[in-house]
C-alpha cells in the first residue's frame, strides 16, 4: 500500500474511531444548564483528569467551577494543577486518621463546607464508605479505565491485556458501595492495538477519559439541576 494511502486510511480510521461512534452515549450539542455547578474534585494522582475538568470550564465546554480539590496523598501532582490555576486544594491525609470512617468523615465535612453539590473521583485511589455514598447519592461519580463491567478494581488496563481483549476503554459511573458497579453514565471504547504497550494503551484510554469526563460531570449537573426544578 502506497504511504499516502496508508497514511489517509489511518487517519480516517482515527477520526471515526476517535468521534462520536465510540463515545456512548454521545450527545453532538453542548449539555446546557444553569447556574453553575459546584464541584469537589477528589484525586490521588497526576491529576490529569482534574486538569481536562479545568480546561473544560475555561473553554466554557463545562458551567462549572471548583469548590476544592481534595488529595488523600501530599505527594499528589494534582496539588500542583491546583496551584497553577488558583483553585482551592487540601490535604486529608488518610494515613493520618484512624480508620476509613474518620478520613470518610473528614473529606464529607469539607465538601458540606463548601456547599459542593457534585462530587467527581479523578484517580482517587480510595474506597469510600457508605456515608459519603449516601451522603451524595447520585452525586457522586467515578472513572476507571476499563469498559465495566469488565476489569473492575486495580489495575484494569493490566487486566485487559492479561485478557486479551481487543478492545477496551473507560467508563464515568455514579459510586455504590461494590466497587465500580455503580450505573454507568458514559462509555469510550479504545481497541488495543498488537503492538500495544501498557504505557501506550494507557495514553490513548486516557485521552478518552479527558473527553468524557466532563461531558459525564455535564450530563449530571443537568440532571441535579432539573430535578431541583422539579422538587419547587
Ligand atoms: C485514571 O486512569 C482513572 O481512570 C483512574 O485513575 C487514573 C487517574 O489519572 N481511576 P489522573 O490522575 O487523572 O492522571
Amino acid at each position: 500500500m502506497r504511504k499516502e494511502n496508508k497514511e489517509y486510511i489511518e487517519k480516517t480510521l482515527f477520526n471515526s474511531l476517535s468521534g462520536q461512534s465510540l463515545i456512548s452515549p454521545y450527545d453532538s450539542e453542548k449539555v446546557l444548564f444553569e447556574p453553575k455547578i459546584r464541584l469537589g474534585i477528589l484525586a490521588s494522582g497526576n491529576g490529569s483528569n482534574f486538569e481536562h475538568i479545568i480546561k473544560s470550564i475555561q473553554n466554557k465546554q463545562l458551567n462549572a467551577e471548583i469548590s476544592i480539590l481534595i488529595v488523600n496523598n501530599p505527594n499528589c501532582l494534582a496539588i500542583k494543577k491546583a496551584i497553577e490555576n488558583d483553585i482551592p486544594y487540601v490535604i486529608i491525609n488518610h494515613r493520618d486518621c484512624n480508620s476509613r470512617l474518620d478520613h470518610d468523615k473528614l473529606v464529607m465535612k469539607k465538601l458540606e463546607e463548601l456547599t459542593v453539590e457534585l462530587v467527581v473521583m479523578a484517580g482517587w485511589m480510595r474506597i469510600v464508605g457508605e456515608e459519603i455514598i449516601n451522603r451524595f447519592k447520585n452525586r457522586l461519580i467515578n472513572i476507571h479505565p476499563s469498559l465495566l463491567p469488565s476489569f473492575k478494581g486495580i489495575d484494569a488496563i493490566q487486566q485487559a491485556i492479561e485478557n486479551r481483549v481487543t478492545i477496551t476503554g473507560c467508563t464515568v459511573h455514579y459510586v455504590q458501595k461494590e466497587v465500580d458497579s455503580g450505573s454507568i453514565i458514559i462509555q469510550a471504547a479504545v481497541p488495543i492495538k498488537e503492538q500495544d504497550s501498557k504505557e501506550t494503551l494507557k495514553k490513548r484510554i486516557q485521552d478518552m477519559e479527558h473527553i468524557i469526563l466532563p461531558l459525564a460531570i455535564a450530563k449530571v449537573a443537568k440532571k441535579i439541576r432539573t430535578s431541583f426544578k422539579d422538587n419547587k
